[in-house]
């Protein structure tokens, strides 16, 4: 069963940028590519740097510390595919962003 949150407007996110919003007691990081919006942890697995402050080129976000890229669609770390970082189902209604997360145990 989705677990829909309410995290943003699409005007928040400008074309090509990403954005960070608290959700409970996680940040996740919020882009917007060619009219998409995807979803994933802020945080950097590496050190910790915000993934939204990233630089965002051929599907991926690079972060903005060490320029490790995660692609945007799954989390996928490009130079290594074995470790990803987690990334959720974005559901748009309107001008709101939702982002599906799971729920707590
Ligand atoms: S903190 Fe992200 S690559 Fe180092």
């Amino acid at each position: 069963m989705p677990n829909l949150i309410a995290i943003a407007k699409t005007t928040e996110i400008p074309e090509n940028e990403g954005r960070a919003f608290p959700v409970g007691d996680r940040m996740i990081a919020v882009f917007q590519v060619e009219g998409k919006f995807y979803a994933m942890d802020d945080f950097c697995p590496h050190q910790g740097a915000s993934l939204s402050a990233g630089w965002i080129h051929d599907g991926c976000v690079a972060c903005p510390w060490h320029a490790w890229r995660f692609q945007l669609t799954d989390g996928t770390w490009m130079d290594n595919p074995k470790i990803k970082t987690d990334t959720y189902p974005v559901t748009i209604q309107g001008d709101e962003i939702f982002v599906d997360l799971p729920q707590a145990e």
